[in-house]
């Protein structure tokens, strides 16, 4: 299509979203914003940048925090790997941001989609943006039904993503098509009506919007157990961080007893009796069910109230129930405390 992008751009003009990353052209800025879009919503990326980027202006500041602090300012927000890995990289930039597209995208968590949007952004390089946005938006114009999650459907929709590249306005192109498939070409049933593509795209024309773009593997969601133990000890409890190779590596969180199955008895097992001896715990908030990408967890939480002279196990450590909020803790953890009253 001839006249794809000056379409594009014409849309743009008039549905230009005003958000406090664009026309900047600080590479480190647009890195915090692209790292912190790349999983989550603009309505909610929006106060976690504005803080983030306050405390941390700049790669210096960011490589001289703490990892602890980096995590606090990352606390809600999901996908913390996100936040170690830019606290890593900052921590390896010691000539300032990279300036190329290969130095650019051999940054720890920078994926060729954000190194497009860093080089095309800050340094107007000719890198076109590819993502789920884009795959919706191509597949849906041109009428393409090559399963986006394969090796040939991704190299399908990068050519053409890049052929479509407006090279002399590859900033405003690359805005232009995010924008395009956050506000016009959106998932499920789009406003086709009002779409200035409506006369030319395959899928409009011939009743495929909803079924473009094309998947083949669905996501496998399994299940989780999870059960807190709140402990009361004078006016202690006891948190521990978590590990790696496992969700949440590096937050803070009260001891869990993971369970295989929904009503498996964790009280009488091995490892609660191994952290809390026999005293018993009562259960406090009921199982909630929270959604993460590829699992469905479902928790709980109880609370136990521990002697003074009980030792605190290894691998825990004791804090006052004031000081909890100090620590960065997951969405599931905060939403626990929160309805026993804790937080
Ligand atoms: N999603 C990812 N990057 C974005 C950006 N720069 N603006 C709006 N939405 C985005």
């Amino acid at each position: 299509m001839k006249d794809f992008s000056s379409i594009l751009l014409s849309w743009y003009a008039v549905h230009k979203r005003a958000l406090p990353w664009r026309d900047v052209k600080d590479p480190y800025l647009i890195w915090i914003s692209e790292i912190i879009l790349q999983q989550t919503r603009v309505a909610q990326g929006y106060d976690y940048f504005l803080r983030f980027v306050k405390r941390f202006p700049n790669v210096q500041s960011l490589a001289e925090a703490s990892q602890d602090e980096v995590l606090k300012y990352w606390e809600g927000l999901g996908y913390y790997s996100r936040a170690r890995n830019l606290h890593k990289a900052a921590q390896s930039m010691k000539e300032g941001f990279p300036s190329s597209y290969r130095q650019v995208l051999a940054l720890k968590g920078v994926g060729e989609y954000t190194a497009a949007a860093i080089c095309s952004f800050a340094y107007q390089m000719p890198y076109a943006v590819v993502d789920g946005n884009v795959y919706r938006v191509l597949a849906r114009i041109f009428g393409i039904d090559i399963p986006s999650d394969t090796a040939a459907g991704k190299k399908c929709f990068s050519n053409l993503a890049q052929k479509l590249l407006d090279t002399r306005r590859p900033a405003d192109y690359n805005q232009a098509i995010m924008d395009f498939g956050a506000l016009q070409c959106i998932p499920g049933q789009p406003d086709c009506k009002k779409c200035p593509f409506s006369r030319r795209c395959i899928a409009y024309k011939t009743g495929h919007v909803t079924q473009l773009p094309v998947k083949t593997q669905k996501t496998k969601i399994t299940s989780r157990y999870f059960h807190y133990v709140y402990v009361k000890q004078g006016n202690k409890t006891w948190l521990h961080q978590r590990g790696a190779g496992d969700i949440w590596q590096n937050l803070y969180e009260p001891p869990l007893i993971e369970t295989k199955t929904p009503q498996q008895d964790y009280l009488s097992s091995q490892p609660y009796q191994k952290i809390f001896g026999r005293h018993p715990a009562v259960l406090k908030v009921a199982p909630l069910k929270h959604q993460l990408s590829h699992r469905l967890i479902y928790a709980d939480l109880s609370e136990v109230t521990l002697p003074p002279a009980q030792a605190v196990p290894k691998g825990f450590f004791a804090v006052p129930f004031s000081e909890v909020r100090k620590y960065a803790l997951s969405r599931l953890v905060q939403k626990l405390l929160q309805k026993a009253g804790l937080l």
